[in-house]
């Protein structure tokens, strides 16, 4: 079944429908979700809401933009709510240099931090990165996360940084970009890769495939996702699924779950 590695079923968009919503997944083919936090609240609505549905995981974690937020005492608790069983990944976290806020340097020390983390409780890191190719390269590199691993999620640069993260063992996270007209990058990154690291996200409420795009997101929308990456690769749609799904298992360490 499809595993949505990447979404945000916390967030204000689903306040109306989320149960009805998440209730309908299973039925639809969406078999696992991952949902992330962004920071220190919705760490805690993410590990409420893994902890209410079997089916969801959380990963904990404070976003770039939310960054300066962090501070040694809320690091602590961090690292507390990664020993929780339902917790497994330190997410999402990195440099958007997009937003640009808070300061390079605050967002910077505390990716470094948030990796350091992730590597003491050994778990795999979620990493927003966003117009910061190479600062967030150098992080990776300088701060060993290719002992602990994880995901480039919604990656969104070209094949010779693709490369780089393959050759440090991260998977890379594909979602709705991947249906746009203008993601021809993109598409030469899907062509280039192996599908055994490519990870289905939708990053939902944002980042919905065509024919959807605009909308509010959600996991019923991977298919489009899907058909995508079997159109690129040549590849059955349910071989997409089962290889990814499979991925996903591997890389959040869930593989002695049927
Ligand atoms: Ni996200």
């Amino acid at each position: 079944m499809i595993f949505d590695t990447h979404a945000h079923y916390d967030d204000d968009a689903f306040q109306e429908d989320r149960e009805e919503l998440l209730g309908g997944l299973r039925a639809a083919g969406i078999g696992t979700v991952v949902n992330v936090g962004a920071s220190i609240a919705s760490t805690k609505t993410s590990i409420a809401l893994a902890e209410s549905h079997p089916f969801i995981y959380a990963a904990a974690g404070v976003h770039p933009s939310e960054s300066a937020e962090l501070d040694e005492e809320r690091m602590k608790w961090l690292e507390e709510m990664c020993a929780r069983p339902k917790v497994v990944a330190v997410g999402e976290i990195g440099l958007d240099y997009h937003w640009d806020e808070p300061d390079r340097e605050v967002q910077k020390h505390w990716f470094r931090q948030q990796i350091g983390l992730a590597r003491k409780v050994k778990l795999p890191i979620i990493v927003h990165s966003r117009d910061a190719a190479k600062d967030t390269m150098d992080i990776i590199k300088e701060e060993k996360a290719a002992e602990t691993g994880g995901v480039i999620h919604c990656f969104s640069y070209g094949i010779e940084v693709a490369r780089e993260y393959l050759n440090m063992g991260f998977y890379l996270g594909i979602g709705g970009v991947l249906t746009f007209k203008n993601a021809r990058k993109l598409k030469e990154v899907v062509a280039y890769m192996p599908l055994e690291r490519l990870l289905l996200e939708t990053d939902c409420p944002y980042m919905a495939p065509t024919p959807h795009r605009g909308e509010r997101n959600s996991s019923l929308y991977l298919p489009y996702v899907v058909r995508a990456v079997s159109e690129i690769k040549g590849v059955p749609e349910e071989d997409v699924i089962a290889v990814t799904e499979a991925n996903a298992r591997q890389m959040y360490r869930l593989s002695h779950i049927g």
